[in-house]
């Protein structure tokens, strides 16, 4: 049997942590925590829009939370220092593991799709800039639905788009909630878990397959979920 193996993008292939850098030269030791708030935020703001049904594309959300971030955190970035880290979310780097990982996938039980709340433009972008864009059949996403994760038409769409049936449909993903949301659509689920200390929901109602540390893993761990 054929796998479809859909990733999420940010936090599981690109690391979103890769902004800290930049951020270092602009807001010194409170960097890290202007990278977390950004980040929580865009989540957030995706999923208050999704509720409300007013979507913006990812990247509108992504500067809206900028904005955000800069005021609770009172740091004063003039416009030329806040398009500067808009830029260097188009070139965020892949994880460690991703290479390597991918091409451990590269074999006839499986096809790779890329599959993200980003706009594809932004998605094809970073995959290109990680060398890793021609590991994919496809970019699916959800702004091609006006919706975002963890909408069920989001994963109905990706299916859609895959052109597979949830039971051989896999989301790999560090984010719990898209988990979440790909087993509640009917659609098997990985987690990634890529730091120690996150930890997934304890909802008794849905749960992932499995869980890895390394993406590495993942083959292993869909073989014994078979
Ligand atoms: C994505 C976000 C959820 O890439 O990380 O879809």
């Amino acid at each position: 049997m054929q796998h479809t193996l859909a990733f999420d993008v940010y936090g599981t292939l690109i690391d979103t942590n890769g902004v800290i850098l930049t951020l270092q030269k602009m807001v010194g030791d409170k960097a890290a925590e202007f990278s977390r708030v950004w980040r929580e935020k865009q989540l957030e703001y995706s999923f208050r829009r999704g509720l409300m049904q007013r979507y913006r594309n990812f990247s509108v959300c992504t500067r809206e939370e900028l904005d955000y971030t800069c005021t609770i955190l009172q740091v004063d970035l003039g416009n030329a220092d806040r398009n500067m880290l808009m830029d260097t979310y188009r070139v965020l780097p892949a994880f460690g593991d991703v290479a390597e990982a991918l091409k451990q996938l590269d074999k006839p039980a499986y096809r790779l799709y890329a599959f993200s709340n980003g706009q594809t433009e932004a998605v094809r972008g970073l995959l290109e800039h990680a060398g890793i864009l021609d590991c994919f059949i496809d970019i699916v996403s959800v702004d091609e639905v006006k919706r975002f994760k963890p909408d069920p038409a989001v994963y109905q769409h990706m299916l859609k788009r895959c052109g597979s049936t949830p039971d051989s449909t896999w989301l790999i993903s560090s984010n719990p909630f898209d988990i979440l949301g790909a087993r509640s659509a009917g659609v098997r689920g990985i987690w990634l878990q890529r730091s120690a200390t996150s930890i997934f929901d304890p909802w008794d109602d849905l749960a992932a397959d499995a869980t890895i540390s390394l993406l590495t893993q993942l083959d292993a761990a869909i073989q014994n979920c078979r």
